[in-house]
């Protein structure tokens, strides 16, 4: 069966998703909704449907199967439960929502006896990356021996256009906004993805280079305790021009361009037992080729090569799919993206109390 997918808003991300629903053989794209005047145009260049509101999609004869929430922040919750509560399964954009008590508001209501055979994903479209799929299963494979720490930087500039309305809901943090959930967020839930959850993290904030009304936070340097016992440092700022970020590193988002100094851009370290890796140039350091383990030796080096690199919004796209057809379980369900959203808020109580800041897994305790 086709799934028909509608794409719920058409700002900057809605559209990628949409080429991508458009590029896969077992989609349609079915519609397409904003309020804002330029979403009929934004549908009319995708050749498809227009609609201003959920409310008139699922009332039109172009009802979707599913959907893809590329919405602001704060609107998440409120659309995503419009659609489910037509029937329509969700891959909802990170992160799940701009507050806990939202969110959790969220999965509550997916969990309901009327919306339980319906699937919510969370976006974090990160895990598909090919860069990132290498070194999970660098991971997984012991090869770095016991994971003991990461050092990760997400470092880039921003500039005011990026802010400017209508989308100066990214300059506030009461809609959401800011470069802990809109960035922070997917390197959290890559975190989570390596080595479980994080459950203490500290703070101090960089820093503002932004004056007013721009109330966001522009970063911060984090210390992080995973329940595994791994530590991490992460330095995050969108106010600095800098290569050390997943964007520039990978070159995954085609508005940012990909640095050419390869292991000069590096934006993780991570530290094991008996090797250390960096990404994204996949350098693997270790004593493997000396006669034991030991800081007298020199270095051996191993370049991992990249076996593919296939874009992450199809294979996320792929996988959506997957899911509703039963075949496989999420690999970023709501509660996933939740416990990203739980870390986020930890890192913004942390920002404004200088205090480390402890997190529950149980993720009904979390406050
Ligand atoms: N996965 C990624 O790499 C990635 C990248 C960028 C953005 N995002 C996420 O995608 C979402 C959108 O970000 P953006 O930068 O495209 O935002 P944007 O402001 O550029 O676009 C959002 C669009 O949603 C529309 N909209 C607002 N309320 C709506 C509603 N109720 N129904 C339908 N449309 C509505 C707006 O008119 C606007 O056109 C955010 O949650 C952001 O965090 C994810």
């Amino acid at each position: 069966m086709t799934v028909k997918v509608a794409i719920i808003g058409a700002g900057l991300i809605g559209p990628r998703h949409a080429k991508s629903v458009i590029s896969n053989p077992s989609t349609e794209l079915i519609a397409l909704v904003d309020p804002m005047p330029t979403g009929e145009a934004t549908a009319s260049d995708l050749q498809t449907n227009y609609y201003s509101s959920v409310a008139s999609l699922l009332a039109s004869p172009h009802r979707p199967h599913a959907a893809i929430v590329c919405t602001p922040n704060h609107t998440h919750v409120p659309v995503a439960k419009e659609l489910l509560a037509g029937g329509v399964h969700v891959l909802l954009e990170k992160p799940v929502s701009d507050t806990l008590e939202k969110g959790r508001s969220l999965l509550e209501f997916a969990k309901a006896p009327e919306q339980a055979h319906l699937k919510l994903l969370v976006g974090h479209h990160r895990r598909f990356n090919p860069y990132v799929r290498v070194t999970k299963s660098i991971l997984e494979s012991g090869s770095l021996g016991r994971p003991i720490a990461i050092n990760g930087l997400w470092t880039l500039y921003k500039p005011d256009l990026y802010f400017a309305p209508p989308t100066d809901w990214r300059a506030s943090n009461e809609t959401g906004g800011g470069v802990i959930p809109i960035n922070l967020v997917h390197d959290i839930d890559l975190m989570h993805h390596f080595f479980g959850p994080i459950v203490r993290v500290t703070a101090e904030p960089i820093l503002p280079q932004r004056s007013s009304p721009h109330n966001a936070d522009e970063g911060a340097a984090l210390t992080l305790r995973f329940a595994s016992g791994v530590v991490g440092t992460f330095l995050v700022c969108d106010a600095t021009p800098s290569p050390h970020s997943f964007e520039t590193g990978t070159g995954e988002n085609p508005l940012i361009p990909k640095t050419t100094t390869g292991g000069d851009s590096d934006f993780y370290r991570i530290f094991g037992s008996d090797a250390s890796l960096s990404v994204p140039d996949l350098t693997r350091w270790s004593y493997d080729t000396s006669p034991e383990k030991s800081w007298n030796h020199p270095l051996t080096v191993d370049r991992i090569p990249l076996p593919d690199n296939k874009a992450p919004f199809d294979l996320q796209l792929a996988h959506f799919v997957d899911v509703i057809n039963g075949d496989v379980e999420p690999s970023c369900s709501g509660e996933e993206g939740l416990r990203a959203l739980v870390v986020c808020e930890a890192v913004q109580k942390a920002i404004r109390s200088c205090q480390p800041v402890d997190i529950d897994v149980d993720l009904s305790k979390s406050d």
